[in-house]
């Protein structure tokens, strides 16, 4: 089969022959039909992650994937050949650039009826980051949750997610997003770049945020004492990462109370739980975004789909800035 392959000190992946895989005990093989290309891959390709990742060089990059089920291993019987599924691997495996995968059963779900395999490439990692901050916060009942960065690639698939499940949704974004962003859900939509958050929202449950830095630190004024401020761009504790596969030196697990002192002590005055989420593979969350996508397909915004040939030009046209919504690469 034709998979990507990361070689030392390229910054961009490079087509390459590999043995197809086999499907283990436990195990799906999947043939890809669209692979999102997220921030972390381009980081990933930039060097940005090695000293973590479990994998040295070379090897096949890509975190999340849609296809069709090409044969099962033993021990998996609920599900058939053909069958649309889609999953995150995690920055720790990696492996989906690839025109076929084995996935452990409990990494996947059955993808919702309804959508394209391209608008389906846009919700595996988005989803799963929505559904885990639910989880990690552990909070009850009907929440006021604001977004950060609801026009976002993740942003916009997790403002659904709270609102379908019933949850008060607030987000920032740009003006240009609000009426698109009203009509999934948001019930008020901030603009960042002419109001400052704080002056509008107040004692939201959850904050989910998907900027950080100056946005982070200032979330803490807006949550109640007991909520939660869930971020993906916050440092996270070297046990998040070890738990989510990574390798975490030494010298860096050291480092790394150090790096967050700061916005943790703001998060402890403020009474609120801080939670910086390293994202988790989880197939039993991908049946929750399933069941949350039957109702109605996911609005999903995506920039180019690329063929399968052409993942080089797909990271640089997602590093460019000028991207608008996700890009997607398409295997035949
Ligand atoms: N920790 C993890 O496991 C994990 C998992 C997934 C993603 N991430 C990280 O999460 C981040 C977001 O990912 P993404 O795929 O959603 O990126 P994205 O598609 O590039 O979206 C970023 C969004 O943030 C908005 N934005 C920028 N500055 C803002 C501000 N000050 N206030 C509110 N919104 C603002 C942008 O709005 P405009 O449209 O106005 O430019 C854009 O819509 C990335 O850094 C990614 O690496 C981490």
């Amino acid at each position: 089969m034709r998979a990507y392959v990361l070689e030392r000190s390229e910054k961009r992946p490079r087509l390459s022959e590999r043995p197809d895989p086999a499907p283990g005990p436990g195990e799906v093989l999947v043939r890809a039909t669209a692979v999102a290309v997220h921030p972390v891959d381009l980081e990933t390709a930039a060097g940005g992650n090695a000293m973590l990742l479990p994998a040295k060089r070379p090897f096949v990059p890509g975190v999340d994937f849609v296809g069709e089920v090409e044969a099962l291993g033993t021990r998996v019987s609920d599900l058939d050949v053909g069958d649309v599924v889609y999953g995150y691997r995690g920055i720790a495996a990696q492996g989906t650039f690839a025109e076929r995968l084995a996935v452990p059963r409990a990494e996947l779900a059955r993808a919702p009826a309804g959508h394209e395999a391209l608008e389906l490439a846009c919700l595996p990692l988005p989803g799963l980051c929505a559904l885990q901050a639910l989880d990690d916060a552990g909070l009850e009942g009907r929440l006021r949750v604001l977004v950060h960065g609801g026009a976002g690639g993740v942003g916009l698939i997790a403002l659904q997610v709270f609102a379908r499940l019933g949850h008060e949704v607030l987000t920032t974004a740009s003006a240009k997003d609000t009426e698109r962003l009203r009509a999934l859900g948001a019930a008020q939509v901030i603009d960042y770049r002419s109001t400052r958050f704080e002056e509008v929202a107040r004692a939201i449950d959850l904050v989910f945020d998907t900027v950080g830095s100056d946005t982070l630190s200032r979330s803490f004024a807006v949550t109640r004492a007991g909520g939660a401020v869930v971020s993906l761009r916050a440092m996270p504790s070297a046990p998040a990462l070890r738990a989510a596969g990574l390798k975490v030196p030494a010298p860096m697990a050291a480092l790394l109370p150090l790096l967050s002192w700061r916005v943790r002590r703001r998060a402890r005055a403020a009474g609120v739980r801080l939670v910086p989420q390293v994202t988790v593979a989880s197939g039993a969350r991908l049946d929750t975004l399933s069941e949350l996508g039957a109702e109605r397909p996911f609005v999903t915004v995506r920039d180019t789909a690329f063929p399968f040939d052409r993942l080089p030009a797909a990271m640089d046209r997602a590093a460019s800035g000028e991207a608008r919504g996700r890009v997607v690469l398409t295997a035949p």
